[in-house]
């Protein structure tokens, strides 16, 4: 029963996350195997951000249970925002064995050896700071560090607040200790993550550090060593931050600023707390003090009583802004959200998915524009691996956080390289070392 394979769904915080499940379990004598096939647990950590996400984790344990069946000594654990929404039914309904909420990681090696465990007690300080995690499918390049847990915004449309409880922040210390642990190792590109970075603050004694402090800290360990972050909330970004971004050449020139909806209307239901204007003119100070910066959004189609013209508010915001990328989605009602209790989920599937088609046309057009702009400019690329379609060459990713494609060389994982880019498609930009 030592055995313990962990799968990973959802945002890159259930990354860093398993990432800690994973060393809990190594010092309590556990062994982490790369297969369901080789493993005694099979522990499942889940997003419960939309129903899709959720219904995919419902049909993966559908299929373990067969296995189950083969090896009836297999334990299967759900972790993760599922585990705290649904709690004790998924004993119930979907016959797991554990299931563990975001603050109760360190009890997982307790839980293991119970016949049936449950614990969804969220904390409003567990940060887990101590714990240095393990690097899960990792290219040896690339890594996230948890700078905080939790949300307090509400947003009405969403789950999270829920399943991850108090925000509450990290000791700088202990995230600038692990930065450069992970820097000593030969990781160059590191995101802080929190759902709103931007209200990070650790407080010790009459000491506050904020975000923008933070970050600044994280850089100067060393110039090698990029910096990135998401996400920022439209309505905390500060000057500050936006000016540690221009003063330090390696944290990234890459903003994820999520704007949801163009439409006043929607922004005031879903509780986001900025106008149209507001964002707009935190995108302007974002241009002038960073002429190089790139910019990408979340976008939701379709929440309660959108109409057409708060639609197309939405893609005349993605075309102002000029977007570098998107990450679109079809509003889902999640249960227990302030929308589910106040609004009717009344947009029909069919138009739903309508109009999110529409926004992921624009974007892909906003894309390739952006990516054009590129073409015949040399880039600084961090090299992060092997191409996928082609051995041959090498993948990396710009400051911009743009994918480069491009020969080998003599050039090794981990060095910087500058790249003269003279193609594109709408998700890639190819050229040759210079
Ligand atoms: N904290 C981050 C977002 C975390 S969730 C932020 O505020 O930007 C990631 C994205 O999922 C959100 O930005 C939103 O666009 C989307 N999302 C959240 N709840 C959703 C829902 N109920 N239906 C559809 N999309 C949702
Ligand atoms: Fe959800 Fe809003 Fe918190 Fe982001 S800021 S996690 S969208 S409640
Ligand atoms: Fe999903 Fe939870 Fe992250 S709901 S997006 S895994 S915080």
């Amino acid at each position: 029963m030592r055995n313990v394979y962990i799968e990973t769904y959802g945002c890159q915080m259930n990354q860093a996350d398993s990432g800690i499940v994973g060393k809990v379990l190594v010092e309590h004598g556990f062994s982490m195997v790369d297969s369901d096939k080789e493993a005694d647990v099979i522990l499942i950590n889940t997003c419960a951000v939309r129903d899709n996400a959720e219904k995919r984790i419902h049909n993966r344990v559908h299929d373990l249970q067969a296995l189950k069946k083969k090896k009836p000594y297999l334990k299967i654990g759900i972790l993760g925002c599922m585990a705290e929404r649904l709690k004790e039914s998924l004993v119930k309904e979907d016959k797991v064995d554990i299931v563990a909420g975001p603050d109760s990681y360190r009890k997982i090696p307790e839980l293991i050896s119970q016949s049936f465990a449950v614990d969804v007690i969220l904390s409003d300080k567990e940060t887990y700071e101590d714990i240095i995690p393990m690097e899960l499918n990792t290219d040896g390049i690339s890594a996230f560090i948890s700078i905080m847990r939790g949300c307090e915004n509400f947003c009405s449309y969403c789950v999270v607040p829920y399943t991850r409880g108090r925000e509450r922040s990290r000791s700088a210390e202990s995230v600038v200790e692990q930065a450069k642990h992970l820097f000593d190792l030969g990781y160059r590109d590191i995101t802080l993550l929190g759902q709103n970075v931007n209200s990070y603050l650790y407080k010790a004694g009459n000491k506050k550090i904020n975000f923008a402090q933070l970050i600044v800290m994280v850089a100067q360990i060393d110039p090698k060593l990029r910096v990135r972050f998401a996400t920022s909330h439209p309505k905390d970004i500060s000057e500050e931050l936006i000016d540690s971004i221009a003063k330090y050449d390696n944290i990234c020139k890459y903003i994820h600023l999520p704007v949801q909806s163009g439409s006043d209307r929607m922004l005031k239901l879903m509780n986001r707390k900025y106008s149209l204007e507001d964002y707009k003119e935190k995108i302007r100070m974002i241009r002038n003090k960073i002429p190089d910066c790139s910019l990408s959004t979340d976008v939701i189609a379709g929440f309660c009583s959108e109409t057409l013209e708060d639609h197309q508010a939405t893609l005349d915001i993605m075309s102002w802004v000029g977007y570098d990328s998107a990450y679109m989605f079809k509003y889902s009602e999640r249960p227990g959200t302030l929308a589910a209790k106040k609004y009717k989920d009344d947009i029909s599937e069919e138009e739903k998915v309508r109009r999110l088609n529409e926004i992921i046309a624009l974007q892909r057009d906003l894309s390739l524009k952006s990516n054009q702009k590129d073409v015949g400019k040399v880039f600084e690329v961090l090299v992060e691996g092997e191409s996928k379609r082609d051995s041959a060459k090498y993948f990396g990713r710009t400051s911009q956080n743009k994918v480069v494609v491009f020969d080998k060389g003599s050039q090794e994982k981990g060095n910087y390289v500058n790249v003269r880019i003279e193609s594109c498609t709408s998700a890639t930009l190819l050229g040759s070392i210079c």
